[in-house]
């Protein structure tokens, strides 16, 4: 995920530019980058880190050009660096190309560009992508058409802008699965990510489809679908103001990140996963011959994950998996050895707890792979091996897309790991299959917010509440448990629904709201049964389910979709983030940056 920028029209470029940059760098932050038409040539000033290191560069204010490109980076393809932050140029220096999105295929792509005699030389998958263009330039003697040929060529998600000295008074842009909106101005046009970032210019927009190209210039946009056949756009009119700004509309980053969801669990599948294909993952090449034991190792909502995931290894690869927290594996000098695969899991990459647990395995000699969200961050340099989720910047302390990018990305690592070991099934590929369904059943979910909402305004003022469930709904107890205690200040217990009567059912009385999860249908009535000792002693019951209850007086049942039950984490923690977001909301707290915490616990 990235913001992108475009200007064209009588203005000096750079100080909109920027502008819009400073607006979008919610978007990310690692890197930053302006190309501007300058006396038709490329001028391009680039440099690591947020884009107020790049404002502070001299250069910029040599440059005068009318028509530029901007990109604030969060990298999915190389580290950040100044090398491979955009804007990329061909190699003949003729195109100049920004990107927001991954190319899944760019490994091929830069292959076959490799073998026509091109020199890609940043890390980046978005490099192809001006070559492509100079190369089908080469072929066709068109810049349109080269466009065309080249985005025909890309699989994945991007939003492009692309200026060139050939183009001259011309910005083209193309997008597909990318957001990208352009602003109507008089004598000028812009061109960015989000609206806000140009709100300031203009509250007139067309918003770009997926797979249409749009030529920019400063009097006229015009469009084309992806065979080049012209395109009619409305103007829509946009009553926003600039406040709402990056959050997208969105009361509070939380928000939008829980309604980000269907994106982030999206563009983590990726390439790596598709039907009747055997699951890949570039660079993993992990001896599991040689492996008798998993340890998932993390901190918070991190390992929760972790607990969601160790149902899959274990049903599908038949390795014993053991979750724990770092902060205690790093000091119970845990009996692991060249035989143990140990698997850390990260949004930030930067946990210190979790960093010295992977250096003390790494010490003894364990394999050591890395679930990570933030590319180049201290964890993915330390370990054997890494593996990106990507869910984009999480901003809100409490995480929330980072952990279902999580759970999605371990279980197709355990589909991948079963098929390396032979345990290929019609009951794999049938997972596989349910995979890929999951960012339109989350989109189902997020449609109707409006039952949590009621429930949330009831009890928000409780002081205790309890979470229980069995198997994977009890790793969601725990998820939705953390996310009510970090952001509501309310007490709040996950408890294995079997374990109640054990101890806790004593804290049960009349009014006490006890959350249920119920989605595995080989457990669903111990559970209900339960919930039904928790209401006879005088609980409010809600059930998060997606199977068909006896007949039970709770206050709230909220459906969600069927799935395998080794996936349902991944839809049932939804609901209950958005529970934890509306009773914070009631109860006026701030929901991004809860007292005490912080996004990255970087000590111990
Ligand atoms: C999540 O809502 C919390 N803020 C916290 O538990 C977090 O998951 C934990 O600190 C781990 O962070 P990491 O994923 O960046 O390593
Ligand atoms: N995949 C591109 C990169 O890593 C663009 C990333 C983005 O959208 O931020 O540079």
């Amino acid at each position: 995920m990235c913001g992108i920028v475009g200007y064209i029209g009588t203005k000096k470029a750079v100080p909109v530019l920027i502008k819009g940059l400073l607006s979008l760098e919610y978007r990310g932050y690692d890197s930053s980058g302006i190309c501007v038409l300058e006396n038709n040539s490329l001028e391009v000033v680039k440099d690591k880190g947020r884009v107020k290191n790049l404002e502070e560069n001299p250069i910029l204010n040599t440059l005068n050009g009318n028509i530029g490109i901007a990109h604030t980076r969060w990298a999915t393809h190389g580290i950040p660096s100044k090398e491979n932050a955009h804007p990329h140029l061909d190699n003949s220096k003729t195109f100049a190309v920004v990107h927001n999105g991954i190319i899944e295929n760019y490994t091929d792509l830069r292959n076959f560009l490799e073998n026509k005699g091109y020199t890609l030389i940043s890390q980046t998958d978005t490099e192809v992508i001006p070559n492509l263009i100079s190369y089908y330039y080469s072929l066709e003697n068109d810049i349109l058409k080269a466009i065309a040929k080249t985005i025909k060529d890309l699989k994945g998600s991007y939003a492009i802008e692309v200026i060139s000295p050939l183009l001259k008074d011309k910005i083209i842009v193309a997008r597909k699965d990318s957001p990208l909106v352009i602003g109507i101005g008089n004598g000028e046009n812009f061109i960015a990510s989000d609206i806000p970032a140009v709100l300031n210019y203009t509250n007139k927009f067309y918003f770009l489809d997926d797979l249409e190209i749009s030529v920019i210039s400063k009097n006229s946009i015009e469009f084309y679908d992806i065979d080049l056949n012209k395109v009619e756009k409305d103007v829509k009119d946009i009553e926003w103001d600039c406040a709402s700004s990056e959050k997208n509309g969105f009361e509070d980053y939380m928000l939008k990140e829980i309604f980000e969801q269907p994106t982030s669990i999206m563009e983590t599948i990726g390439s790596r996963l598709k039907p009747n294909e055997k699951c890949y993952f570039d660079d993993l090449k992990i001896d599991l011959k040689d492996i008798n034991r998993i340890y998932i190792v993390a901190c918070g909502t991190a390992m929760h994950a972790g607990i969601a995931a160790k149902y899959a290894f274990e049903h599908f690869c038949k390795i014993p998996v053991e979750v724990d927290m770092a902060s205690e594996f790093r000091y119970r000098n845990p009996l692991i050895d060249k035989h143990t695969l140990c698997i850390f899991i990260s949004q930030s990459g930067e946990t210190a707890d979790t960093i010295a647990a992977l250096k003390l395995a790494k010490s003894l000699g364990s394999k050591t792979l890395a679930v990570v969200n933030v590319i180049g961050s201290s964890i993915t340099r330390v370990a054997d091996y890494t593996i990106y989720t990507h869910a984009g910047p999480e901003i809100a302390v409490a995480s929330t897309k980072a952990y279902t990018a999580q759970v999605v990305l371990l279980n197709i690592l355990a589909v991948y790991f079963a098929e390396i070991l032979g345990y290929s099934s019609k009951e794999l590929e049938d997972f596989k299959m349910e995979i890929l369904e999951l960012p339109d059943k989350v989109k189902i979910i997020l449609e109707d917010t409006s039952k949590i909402q009621e429930f949330a305004k009831e009890v928000y003022s409780q002081k205790d509440m309890f979470f229980i469930g069995r198997n994977t709904d009890y790793a969601v107890s725990m998820e939705a448990s953390l996310k009510l205690k970090e952001i509501s200040y309310i007490h709040s217990e996950a408890y294995a629904a079997g374990e109640l009567k054990h101890g806790p059912i004593a804290l049960i009385e009349n009014g006490t709201t006890v959350i249920g999860i119920a989605t595995n249908p080989n457990l669903v009535e111990k559970t209900i049964s339960n919930l039904e000792e928790v209401i006879t002693r005088g609980a409010n019951v809600m059930i998060v389910t997606n199977q068909e209850l006896p007949n039970i007086n709770s206050k709230l049942n909220i459906e969600v979709p069927k799935c395998n039950p080794m996936l349902s984490p991944i839809l049932s923690v939804i609901p209950l983030q958005l529970f934890s977001y509306y009773i914070a909301k009631n109860k006026g707290l701030d929901v991004d940056k809860p007292r005490n915490l912080a996004k990255s616990v970087t000590v111990e």
